[in-house]
């Protein structure tokens, strides 16, 4: 579990320790108050990555060049420092030259109501759900995802070149190729994990009523290499890659129709929830069995009763739970380990008696 969270002139916070408790932890504030940043914290200072968006720099408090987060976690100290030049990730107070022991430690699932993407959004908001737990599960996810990016940068760069010469461009085809089949199995054995717990996860939720059927749409077949060729002449006239991982989607069904197109809102909201109850549970069965810390952000509230319970109920029993709300009239229905008031951009943990 993660304890003793600081921050440094991350978002809204100059200075702030957060003392977490083991179990379930509740902020509670209005609008503007921070609850988000302090999620965003936990999940930037585990794994390198916020859970929001794809870009660190603006966590940067405006006005300042960098950003300091530290905590525990099992023991172990983390430090990571960012700033516009530099990038500084310390474990256990040694300066680390990859990230590979580091981003060991720890396991994240967020939830928040811009889950909601994943079902009605573009196909990079399933991309990146897919690669959030990828990254997490297998080590070697990371660095084909950045090998790969790499080379379809290249490889674009030269095709918005005027006269991309054939020997040149060979070169960043085999890349491209190498990489690329190597993301789409990744990100297919993901998708195969996925698939089964989010179908039992949506049907939990709607008390069994309905189904919902996850299926990968890979952006190139198994024959890549063919699927480049084939794709020539698109190529030149978008000047850019057209197939491959890059383009990598999946598609949602519930009761057999198209989610973004027939489901009701409430369907939609579901689906979302049950997509990250799958990604909770992946963690249990697929990799070392390290419980996530659940990162939860404003849905409690608006979920109804039946919904929050499902929720409660399925997520992995031993995680760490960071919630936050804005006012908590359920307050009687839930058991929390520790409820923190932020008044003035300060958390104050509530002393029960
Ligand atoms: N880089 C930054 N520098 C300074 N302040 C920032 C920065 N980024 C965000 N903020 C401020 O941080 C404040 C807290 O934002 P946060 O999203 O954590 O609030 P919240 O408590 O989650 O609110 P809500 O209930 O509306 O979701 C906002 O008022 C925002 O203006
Ligand atoms: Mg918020």
């Amino acid at each position: 579990m993660l304890t003793d969270l600081r921050l440094r002139d991350f978002r809204c916070f100059e200075n702030l320790a957060v003392d977490l408790a083991r179990g379930t932890n509740f902020f509670l504030g209005l609008n503007g108050q921070g609850k988000t940043t302090i999620l965003e914290a936990a999940c930037v200072l585990l794994r390198l990555q916020s859970q929001r968006v794809s870009s660190l720099a603006p966590a940067i408090q405006v006005g300042k060049n960098s950003f300091g987060l530290r905590g525990i976690f099992d023991g172990h100290e983390l430090e990571f420092r960012y700033g516009r030049l530099q990038r500084r990730v310390t474990f256990d107070r040694v300066e680390q030259r990859t990230f590979q022991e580091y981003l060991r430690i720890a396991r994240v699932v967020s939830f928040a109501n811009s889950d909601i993407e994943l079902v009605h959004g573009g196909s990079d908001a399933r991309r990146r759900y897919l690669d959030f737990l990828g990254t997490q599960i297998n080590v070697t996810y990371r660095p084909t995802l950045r090998a790969y990016e790499r080379a379809l940068r290249a490889r674009n760069a030269l095709l918005k070149s005027l006269m991309p010469r054939t020997r040149e461009r060979a070169a960043y085809d085999s890349m491209l190729l190498h990489h690329g089949a190597q993301l789409l199995r990744l990100r297919q054995e993901i998708a195969a994990i996925l698939a089964p717990s989010a179908t039992a996860a949506y049907a939990r939720i709607s008390g069994g009523h309905e189904t919902l059927e996850l299926q990968f749409l890979p952006g190139a077949s198994e024959d890549f290499r063919r699927d480049l060729v084939h794709s020539r002449e698109e190529e030149a006239r978008l000047r850019q890659t057209v197939v491959g991982p890059h383009r990598d989607d999946f598609e949602l069904r519930i009761d057999g129709m198209r989610a973004p197109q027939y489901a009701s809102e409430g369907q939609q909201r579901s689906a979302a929830l049950a997509l990250k109850i799958a990604q909770a549970e992946a963690f249990h069965r697929f990799s070392d069995k390290t419980a996530p810390l659940l990162l939860i952000d404003d849905i409690f509230g608006e979920l109804d009763p039946e919904r929050r319970n499902a929720l409660l109920d399925h997520l992995p029993l031993n995680s760490q739970k960071l919630i936050t709300a804005t006012a908590m009239p359920w307050r009687s229905e839930i058991t929390a380990d520790a409820i923190y008031e932020l008044r003035d951009r300060q958390p104050v943990r509530e002393r029960r008696t």
